[in-house]
């Protein structure tokens, strides 16, 4: 996926731009580039590959470029290398149409072979390119109706940026299946993939719908629809501030995001819990249907699977019926046994996965109702689903997830408890029991982030190793999930999570002289077994870096080579707890190896393509 960014008002464009793409960087950034337009140089064209510092010194910050309308992008690769010529904005061969795009055209080689065919020639790679050439083809001075033309005839994913030196007063942006923000100010406007990029400026936004093509000026935003009839579009307040989208003074906004986690865990759940009780009003699941239910389904890609992975172990054991978890690419092509009996609920921090739209969207077609738990507001996947319920987690920029995940768990669980009561299956004693702890979490999870210094030593015992196990049984398993993707994501080492009974079936024979095991034994129900596993592997020669509960540590301190302790908790919320140690051993261990934790290479922060 990518970033896109445009500006339209009284003030130079190319610094606004920037500082958008600044903060959008986390989408995509193997390359950037911006377009801008000015009375005195015209449509003036700066691109570059590589981190978007490379563009901004190129232009001096943007002080180098004159105008006060423009469209920037920070790129992540999908069709054609990084390079500098398959950077966006993407140039139509006139010179006088830049475009920027997030999004995949899927017809792209069909449009570019008529187009060659007629006599365009391209410049790149990229599936973009054919957009700027085909608006290009069909433009005959007027830009709205080429547009529409182009829109009719591309199929795929898009949120488009236009800008054409014909027309400098009005930019010119259309969605399908890809975010787009409008942001409305006080004689400028703007459009973005993300508010992060523009809520500097304005916190008045509106988001626009699939099929939507909105024209920007100077003093106002008109919207239309796939008719292009006029559409009165609602605006709402964004209502987190500047400082949720900056580092705050941590040199990392990982480790940002893994310090706001009290408070994040806090604001997703306070709000749904009152006298004793999970209050989800206006969900709009009733009773009847829950009973009905044969099947639940948890669907999602990476640590939102993670999650779901949680979930199962903890729904079965409240709802008592069968929840199958599934990774959304492979959902999707499963032909599953989903009807209108099954509830499926899609997990999703961005609400833009690609592989969880389209599972949502399969559901839906079996005829299954959909629950969303998504954090990004207004996202496609919050608008698809039957009913949502979002983590409220603020802007999440670092590309390993820990703040959303976190809140995910927290509302999973919620959406568990409350199902357990309306399906007669919980007391109302064990459901103030369950949340008088559950409202304890976000100071149990600040007590952990209070001693950070001894994840930090750990770390530091073993950042040089280059593969590493992680093992538990039920809960601590579906932790260690999480922990190992963490670690591999952001420290490039090798690793692997195993059901700790599974070991012995094949794996334990990669266990020699030194190997890291870190075995999870919070899970209290199962430590005995934890720590015959742990003797098991320690008499290959493996160290082992432990984790359990206040009340088991002194039992495990005597077979782990180091430990980790966590607050002791209900078993049901034992995840939410064990996850943040194993979140910072990451980033320190990333950290100590020096790579570059905000940014991990080959990745974006949600993934729009298949
Ligand atoms: C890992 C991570 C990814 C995402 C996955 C799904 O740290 O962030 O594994 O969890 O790409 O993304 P969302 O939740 O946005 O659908």
């Amino acid at each position: 996926m990518c970033g896109i960014v445009g500006f339209i008002g009284g003030e130079q464009a190319a610094p606004v731009l920037l500082d958008g793409l600044r903060r959008l960087e986390y989408r995509g950034y193997d390359s950037a580039g911006l377009a801008v337009f000015g009375e005195q140089q015209g449509l003036q064209l700066v691109k570059a590959k590589g981190r978007l510092a490379v563009l901004s010194d190129l232009v001096d910050g943007g002080a180098k470029l004159e105008g006060t309308v423009g469209v920037g992008h920070t790129r992540w690769a999908t069709h054609g290398e990084p390079s500098d010529a398959n950077s966006h904005p993407h140039l139509s061969n006139s010179g006088r149409i830049a475009v920027v795009h997030n999004g995949i055209i899927e017809n792209y080689m069909e449009i570019k072979e008529y187009l060659q065919s007629q006599g365009v020639v391209f410049h790149s790679d990229t599936d973009t390119e054919v957009v700027a050439q085909l608006l290009d083809y069909y433009y005959q001075g007027d830009l709205v109706e080429a547009t529409f033309k182009v829109l009719h005839r591309i199929e795929g994913s898009y949120a488009l940026g236009i800008l054409c030196s014909d027309h400098p007063g009005q930019l010119i942006a259309a969605r399908k299946d890809s975010p787009l923000v409008l942001g409305y100010g006080e004689g400028c406007n703007f459009l973005a993939s993300d508010v992060t990029a523009l809520i500097k400026y304005t916190k008045t936004v509106s988001y626009m719908e699939d099929g939507e093509l909105a024209i920007l000026t100077r003093d106002g935003i008109q919207v239309y629809d796939a008719l292009l009839q006029p559409v009165e579009k609602e605006r709402s307040t964004v209502d987190w501030d500047i400082a949720d989208a900056e580092k705050g003074g941590y040199e990392h906004f990982m480790f940002k995001e893994i310090m706001e986690q009290p408070e994040a865990v806090r604001k997703a759940i306070a709000p749904h819990i009152q006298n004793g009780q999970v209050v989800l009003d206006g969900l709009g699941l009733d009773a009847d249907f829950l009973q009905s239910l044969s099947r639940l389904y948890i669907v999602a890609c990476g640590s939102s699977y993670h999650v779901g992975v949680v979930g199962k172990y903890q729904l079965e054991q409240l709802l008592r019926k069968p929840v199958e978890v599934v990774l959304a690419s492979e959902f999707r092509y499963s032909n599953p046994l989903v009807d209108e009996n099954s509830l499926v609920i899609v997990i999703s921090q961005s609400g833009e996965t690609l592989d969880t739209m389209a599972a949502l969207r399969e559901a839906r077609r079996l005829g299954a109702k959909t629950l969303a738990i998504v954090n990004v507001v207004g996202s496609s996947i919050a608008k698809e689903a039957d009913y949502v319920l979002y983590t409220w987690a603020g802007p999440e920029i670092a590309v390993a997830t820990t703040k959303a995940y976190s809140t995910q768990l927290a509302v999973l669980m919620l959406f568990g408890i409350w199902t357990a009561r309306l399906l007669g299956r919980l007391t109302p004693e064990r459901e103030a029991e369950l949340l008088g702890e559950m409202l304890r979490i976000p100071d149990k999870i600040a007590e952990i982030l209070r001693h950070t210094e001894e994840i930090q030593y750990y770390a530091s015992l073993y950042f040089n190793h280059e593969s590493i196990f992680f093992m538990g049984r039920n809960l601590d398993y579906a932790m260690g999930l999480e922990g190992s993707l963490k670690l591999k994501e952001i420290s490039y080492i090798h690793s692997e999570a195993y059901a700790a009974g599974e070991l012995k079936h094949g794996t334990i024979s990669l266990i020699e002289d030194g190997t890291l095991v870190v075995a999870l034994a919070s899970y209290a129900p199962l430590f005995d077994k934890d720590v015959s596993n742990v003797v098991e592997v320690k008499s290959r020669g493996a160290r082992v870096l432990g984790l359990t509960t206040r009340s088991r540590a002194e039992e495990m301190a005597k077979h782990a080579d180091s430990l980790i302790v966590i607050p002791d908790t209900d078993l049901m919320f034992l995840p939410s707890l064990a996850i943040v140690p194993l979140q910072l051993f990451a980033y320190y261990v990333a950290l100590m190896r020096g790579c570059d934790i905000d940014k991990p290479r080959n990745l974006a922060k949600s993934v729009t393509v298949e």
